[in-house]
């Protein structure tokens, strides 16, 4: 218990040490673009700019979200328990069992993300749809925009031999450039410019490279999670070299076996309080 409370203390103040900055949150989490995520971009719910979605067991949420938003398959969990995290709490990506992921893309409406309108091609017709969501993906921002390749669509089952002619791309280039150690992106830069790095990933890992090469960060013990949990992933700040939170051993839900043999009736001995060491719910089957 002992080190929980520490963990707790630690982590509280990380959340709390920071309020001496006034409010220019949302310009240093809206600082690094979502150029290069190796998954999805995600709007940050607080100051509705774009980040890479995080993965299962990292960080999120956090003061203002400035940790970010989980994948849509993970929620952001908070470290203990099975709840939704609260903010300014920091939560942890994971799977939660009485939270489904969205398989369609109308089933995703979180009430902490900002309204976005746009539309789908569901069987050859637009389905334009408002919806709260971190994922702006739509596939076609209007109406307009997709009323085109409906009719596309049923000219293409209906008329044969019949050609859409789509609009011709527009050239530009996009990459990245370390200027006074700093990443500096374009998205939409001149066609045919050459850039060091293809995007904000490959060059923030170049950039940390050379600033970090001559830091060592305080030695952190390994952490040792009971079996029913993971330790999840240390966060380290866009350009920093040393990780500033660390890691929490946190439920993986995913291994507890909830289910009875058929024909066997489940009886609750102690549902789980979401420690690690208790993920589990614990239950008799009989006959
Ligand atoms: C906010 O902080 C900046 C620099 O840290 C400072 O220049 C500015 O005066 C501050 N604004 C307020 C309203 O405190
Ligand atoms: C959320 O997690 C914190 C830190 O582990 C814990 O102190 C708090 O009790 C948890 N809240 C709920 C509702 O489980
Ligand atoms: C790393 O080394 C460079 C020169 O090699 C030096 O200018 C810089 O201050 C060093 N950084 C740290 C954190 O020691
Ligand atoms: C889950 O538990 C039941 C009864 O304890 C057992 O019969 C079943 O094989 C278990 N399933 C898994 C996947 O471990």
């Amino acid at each position: 218990m002992k080190i929980w409370y520490i963990l707790f203390i630690i982590f509280s103040w990380m959340i709390y040490g920071q309020d001496a900055t006034n409010d220019t949150t949302c310009e240093t989490t809206c600082l690094s673009g979502p150029l290069g995520c190796s998954g999805r971009v995600a709007i940050n719910p607080y100051c509705s700019c774009s980040h890479c979605a995080k993965s299962i067991w990292e960080p999120c949420g956090g003061k203002n979200w400035e940790l970010g938003y989980c994948e849509k398959e993970q929620k952001c969990a908070n470290i203990t328990g099975e709840v939704l995290v609260e903010i300014p709490m920091i939560g942890i990506c994971k799977y939660m069992r009485h939270y489904t992921a969205y398989k369609e893309f109308w089933e995703d409406d979180d009430e902490q993300c900002p309204e976005q309108s746009g539309c789908e091609m569901h069987t050859g017709v637009c389905d334009c749809i408002t919806r709260r969501t971190c994922f702006p993906d739509f596939r076609y921002s209007s109406y307009e925009t997709c009323k085109p390749y409906q009719a596309y669509l049923m000219d293409y089952y209906y008329a044969e031999g019949y050609t859409y002619e789509h609009p011709k791309p527009v050239c530009y280039s996009q990459g990245c450039d370390i200027i006074d150690d700093k990443c500096i992106c374009e998205t939409e830069g001149p066609c045919g410019r050459k850039y060091e790095f293809e995007n904000r990933n490959k060059c923030n890992t170049a950039l940390v490279e050379k600033i970090c090469s001559n830091v060592t960060c305080p030695e952190v013990e390994q952490l040792k999670c009971p079996a029913d949990s993971v330790a999840s992933k240390p966060h380290t700040p866009p350009g920093e070299c040393c990780p500033t939170i660390p890691s929490f051993c946190t439920c993986n839900f995913k291994k507890c076996n909830n289910t009875c043999p058929r024909r066997k009736r489940k009886i609750m001995i102690q549902p789980t309080n979401g420690v690690p060491g208790n993920c589990c719910d614990k239950f008799l089957c009989l006959h």
